[in-house]
């Protein structure tokens, strides 16, 4: 599970018409293992039922200040509770309403009182029309709740409900879980950190429309900054051509070939505390680019390969063990020999490997069993789970190698 798991999140729903999209919002965090108490606003009632979200959590709809407690005496000191006991607070979508009730500190309502009794972090998704957006009131109360330590998120330009394009829209809910998760992460185990992740595979061009690559998704990559980051990091990613949404919160560095990625590494381990090195890099480039694109011919066509760089090692002969670098390797058969190797051969000091003939294993898919061999001789085995999982795992055991060296460098 993620950082999420066992959590206690408060959603506040104001008034707006991307509250619809809050539904969704309440029922990711619901699956990946949050308690989720939802305060619907007065305004959020008119667009949006208690019950949707009851039915979501199981739990619980707070709204209503007066009418609730008339209707159910226990719930006299919510007010108090939801706040006191919550972990982070997400008001998505967050109105100029409600942002100018949270920066003045207004307790009318159920969602301002808990705002003003919790002491977790605040996490705002802004949603409304373009001219509410750009007043300078509305500019003033944000700056003034940032100023506080509240992560805003968004918006975003795009279409708004009254038909104009403008910036005013909700930020993508991946955005918002991805804050949310950051928010909890602040001050993690590796808080004051700086950690490099490599992702996806890499791709070396043939001529201007063709080129070598290989079936890394970049899923692990990925999953692996945002479990650094939720340990409290600041990550870079280095990442290959792949399909996946940027992480929130993340630095990305897009690359296309081995010789950028390794570039684009080495330059971001400078003070970093830790290298994952999880991109499936080329291990061979066409030696020659044409500049022009090859054509079809009735004959063979032979392209000779060039050996890339191991950017591991290069890390490695640089860097030596001034920063805690972790490889992978993706084997099919003699896994245990060939992560031994790699863990000597590479300087690094854990290796985590997979047998990617393994159905469920390793390219692509949305699982992983991956073993993580030690430069201490240390052999854990890890179940099959779901990628996230695997990274929370690798960067816990990767975070306390950090640790066991001391000083944040930041
Ligand atoms: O040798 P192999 O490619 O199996 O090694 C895998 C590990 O080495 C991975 O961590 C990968 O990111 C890294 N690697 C590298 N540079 C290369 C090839 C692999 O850093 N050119």
């Amino acid at each position: 599970m993620t950082i999420l798991a066992g959590k206690r999140v408060v959603l506040g729903v104001c008034g707006s018409i991307a509250a619809f999209k809050a539904a969704q919002l309440c029922s990711t965090l619901v699956q990946a293992g949050a308690e989720v108490d939802v305060i619907l606003t007065r305004a959020a009632r008119e667009f949006v039922t208690p019950l949707t979200f009851q039915s979501l959590t199981r739990r619980a709809v707070y709204g209503d200040l007066y009418g609730d407690v008339a209707a159910n005496p226990s719930l006299s000191s919510a007010h108090v509770d939801v706040g006191m006991h919550a972990d982070v607070l997400v008001v998505c979508p967050a109105t100029a309403t409600t942002i100018a009730r949270l920066a003045h500190g207004l307790a009318d309502d159920m969602l301002a009182c808990t705002a003003l009794v919790s002491r977790a972090p605040l996490v705002i998704a802004p949603a409304m029309n373009v001219g509410m957006w750009e007043h300078l009131a509305t500019q003033a109360n944000v700056a003034t709740l940032l100023a506080r330590g509240a992560t805003q998120v968004g918006p975003t330009f795009g279409r708004l409900a009254e038909g104009i394009s403008g910036m005013g829209r909700l930020a993508p809910l991946e955005d918002v879980v991805g804050a949310t998760r950051a928010a909890l992460g602040r001050g993690g185990p590796l808080a004051g950190r700086r950690v490099v992740v490599t992702a996806g595979g890499t791709h070396e061009p043939i001529d201007p429309v063709r080129f070598v690559g290989n079936r890394s998704s970049g899923k692990m990559g990925h999953a692996l900054a945002e479990a650094a980051r939720d340990a409290g990091a600041m990550v870079v990613l280095v990442t290959g051509p792949v399909s996946l949404a940027r992480p929130w919160g993340i630095e990305v560095v897009p690359v296309e070939t081995a010789r950028q990625m390794a570039d684009a590494t080495l330059g971001a381990c400078e003070g970093a505390d830790l290298l994952v090195m999880a991109a499936a890099v080329a291990d061979y480039r066409p030696a020659v680019e044409s500049d022009r694109k090859l054509k079809r011919s009735g004959d063979a066509l032979a392209i000779t390969l060039a050996p890339n760089p191991d950017i591991l090692a290069t890390v490695s002969a640089r860097f030596g063990d001034r920063l805690v670098k972790v490889g992978f390797a993706a084997e099919t058969g003699e896994v245990a020999a060939e992560a031994t190797r790699k863990l000597h051969a590479k300087g690094a000091h854990l290796i985590c490997a997979n047998d990617v003939s393994e159905v469920g294993s390793g390219f692509g898919t949305d699982t992983n069993r991956v073993t993580m061999f030690g430069r201490d001789g240390s052999v854990e085995a890890l179940p099959m789970l779901p990628k996230p999982e695997v990274a929370t795992l690798i960067i816990a055991r990767a975070g306390a190698l950090v640790a066991a060296r001391g000083g944040a460098t930041a």
